[in-house]
């Protein structure tokens, strides 16, 4: 396409930008966003596009928030930013209080982003099973799983494409398949027990922390679990011994349906790590939140002891604030993700008829399914980028994880919204 072709189209080419998982020799160029509206994200040049991703998955309550945006200027105005290891503030002592309520465990660390809050995560169970003079190394992680790019995240994901040229650099990780299920799966007890068998036999070599994405592997294919798998992992992780995180970056604040997965599962880790729908999504902010047990082995008179982790931006009061506001609005009106899943349900029931969809599942807000592809499944199947285009050429932007399309959008998304996107997906899906 010519230079004049595509601003004509209101895409750009930045010469100073360098986009995330983007190769640039073959990527079609970006689109100007200029602004946001509920559901919708408006171009410089375009139709307005309904964004049923959530702007990766991070968008809960639709763009440009009146709520957010004035919760986010008033705090601006008071105070922006504080060193926050010689000062507390309001806005943060707030949101670990209602944190805790909600989720059940008492301690709240900040950082910056989802890999960030998986990062606290494991330093804090390694460093438990130091502080008790009892280290254990093995931690435990899921096939397909997806915890951040940063190094101990991305020791705990999947290796993969993503991970390889740094491959020397990841500790090592004991794996257990992940027994992804969908509706009228009939093999799933099956694939349950034998994930079971493996977890057993790894949690024999004493083990610090078993971590899981509860109910929903958001990255590794929008791949879901029921709550019975869960409860079980959790049973043995006990017996075990060992501490269960849950990375709950994507699944928390009503993405699966109820606060948290692990409370729709059943299922009570001793770390949980936080991001994404923390702060409405609108400010980059991680949180791990720690039971008080955890906590403790930390608290002593030997510097040892000490959680010596900390970032710049440690409980940035713009995004503490964002975050009390973002809870404001869940609690005012908890039947937007409850009722979530009721939503969803006719569409997705009707598009499962479709020849080209397989495995369709659903939890809480999110819908996801398999497209029947020639070649490889995987994340560079080209059937992924071909229905992105065709959908956004329709006003509704997706972005397929290879063969998986999913929407997940924002909880503002009106029914008539709702109802376009499967439409505009049912049309892309013949043309495929
Ligand atoms: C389950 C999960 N954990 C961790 C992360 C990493 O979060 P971030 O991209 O904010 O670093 C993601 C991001 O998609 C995620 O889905």
């Amino acid at each position: 396409m010519t230079k004049a072709a595509a601003a004509a189209m209101g895409s750009i080419r930045h010469p100073n930008l360098w986009p995330p998982f983007t190769q640039m020799a073959s990527a079609a160029n970006s689109q100007r966003v200029v602004s946001g509206e509920g559901a919708l994200l408006i171009r410089e040049q375009g139709e307005p596009l309904i964004d049923a991703i959530s702007s990766w998955w991070v968008t809960l309550h639709g763009h440009a928030h009146p709520v957010l945006a004035k919760a986010i200027a008033d705090q601006a105005a008071r105070l922006e930013q504080v060193i926050f290891a010689d000062f507390t503030h309001e806005p943060a002592e707030q949101l670990a209080v209602r944190l805790s309520g909600l989720c059940g465990l008492q301690r709240l660390f900040f950082s910056d982003n989802g890999s960030t809050a998986v990062e606290v995560a494991l330093k804090i169970a390694c460093q438990w099973w130091a502080n008790r003079g009892q280290p254990r190394y093995q931690i435990v992680a899921f096939d397909g799983a997806y915890h951040g790019d940063t190094f101990g995240a991305m020791a705990v994901g999947e290796r993969n494409l993503f991970s390889a040229p740094f491959e020397d650099k990841l500790f090592p990780v004991a794996r257990v398949p992940w027994p992804t299920t969908w509706w009228d799966d009939d093999a799933v007890e099956a694939k349950e027990s034998a994930a079971l068998e493996v977890l057993e036999r790894v949690l024999e070599t004493p083990t610090a922390a078993v971590i899981l994405e509860p109910l929903l592997q958001g990255a590794g294919g929008m791949a879901m679990v029921r709550p019975e798998f869960l409860r079980q992992v959790e049973t043995r992780t006990r017996q075990a011994g060992a501490l269960l995180i849950a990375d709950e970056v994507l699944t928390g604040f009503g993405r699966c349906g109820d606060w948290f997965a692990s409370r729709r599962a059943g299922i009570r880790p001793d770390l949980m790590a936080l991001s994404k729908g923390l702060t409405g999504g609108c400010l980059p902010m991680g949180v791990t939140m720690a039971s008080e047990a955890v906590f403790e082995a930390f608290v002593g008179d030997d510097p040892c002891l000490t959680l010596w982790h900390g970032h710049s931006f440690t409980a940035n009061p713009l995004g503490c604030a964002a975050a009390n506001a973002s809870l404001d609005l869940l609690e005012r009106n908890p039947a937007a993700f409850q009722q979530f899943e009721q939503r969803h349900r006719p569409h997705l029931e009707r598009l499962a008829r479709h020849r080209k969809v397989q495995h369709p599942r659903l939890t809480g807000t999110v819908a996801g399914f398999d497209l029947v592809v020639e070649g490889s499944s995987g994340y560079l199947n080209p059937a992924g980028p071909k229905l992105k285009r065709l959908a956004m050429e329709n006003g509704v932007f997706l972005r397929p994880l290879g063969q998986v399309v999913y929407l997940l959008p924002p909880l503002c998304i009106s029914d008539a919204q709702l109802e376009r996107c499967y439409s505009v997906l049912e049309k892309a899906l013949d043309q495929l």
